[in-house]
């Protein structure tokens, strides 16, 4: 029986893996590179640091320390400029009918993100008081694919991890709630996410029946 619900942020609950992606693009830009789709995909979950290690690696391009933290800067202004915009209306289809039916249940509720912003853009849509516990970057020391987030939010919501199900929609997310012993729901297709137990087009298809297993 499942007793713990642990929910990534971006792309999961709001509609903010865009606003990443176009701050990337911004940076990879002026490295004359273009980030592709599938840099994005492999870019979902993955921390703002190893983000950049990533697209400067792609770019076949090296920086001095004081120019990396000056881009990690630079992006995440970029990002936070397309955070300020944000509402309710940025939730993704079915977080509210989610919510209400794990309330209903009485089930803990967890965010485990690889985000900074995570608390920031959780009160833009107006869902900061609703969990139970939340974990964010600020609090790990290992991001995913580490399974450390999701061991911490279940630590936090008293369920053990093999009790948790895991919402996620990047392929380190996903990696990280496998190896945390947790069920792995991926929102997106299959095709993107193979190691997920199961996947859902968004939060509002999941059948609670599946918490029996
Ligand atoms: C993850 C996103 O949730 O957070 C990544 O999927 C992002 O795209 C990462 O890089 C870090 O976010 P932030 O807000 O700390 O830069
Ligand atoms: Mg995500």
């Amino acid at each position: 029986m499942k007793k713990g619900l642990i929910l990534d942020l971006d792309g999961v609950i709001c509609d903010t893996a865009k606003f990443h992606f176009e701050a990337w693009k911004h940076l990879a830009a002026e490295y004359h590179y273009s980030l592709t789709e599938a840099d994005n995909e492999a870019l979902k979950g993955v921390s703002r640091a190893d983000s950049l290690t990533f697209i400067l690696k792609q770019a076949n391009h090296s920086i001095s320390p004081e120019q990396f933290t000056s881009d990690l800067n630079r992006k995440n202004k970029w990002y936070l400029s397309l955070v300020e915009e944000m509402d309710q209306s940025f939730l993704l289809h079915g977080v509210f009918d989610f919510f209400s039916k794990a309330k209903e249940l009485n089930m803990p509720l967890a965010l485990g993100s690889a985000s900074k912003n995570a608390k920031l853009v959780l009160e833009k849509v107006g869902l900061l008081n609703h969990f139970n516990a939340i974990v964010d970057a600020n609090l790990v020391t290992n991001g995913k694919p580490n399974p450390e987030t999701f061991l911490k939010a279940a630590e936090l919501i008293n369920i053990p991890p093999n009790q948790c199900i895991v919402f996620e929609d990047s392929v380190s997310g996903i990696e990280a709630a496998i190896s945390g012993n947790m069920y792995a729901v991926g929102i997106g297709n299959a095709s993107d996410l193979p190691k997920a137990n199961i996947c859902i087009p968004d939060l509002g298809k999941f059948d609670f029946n599946t918490l029996t297993l």
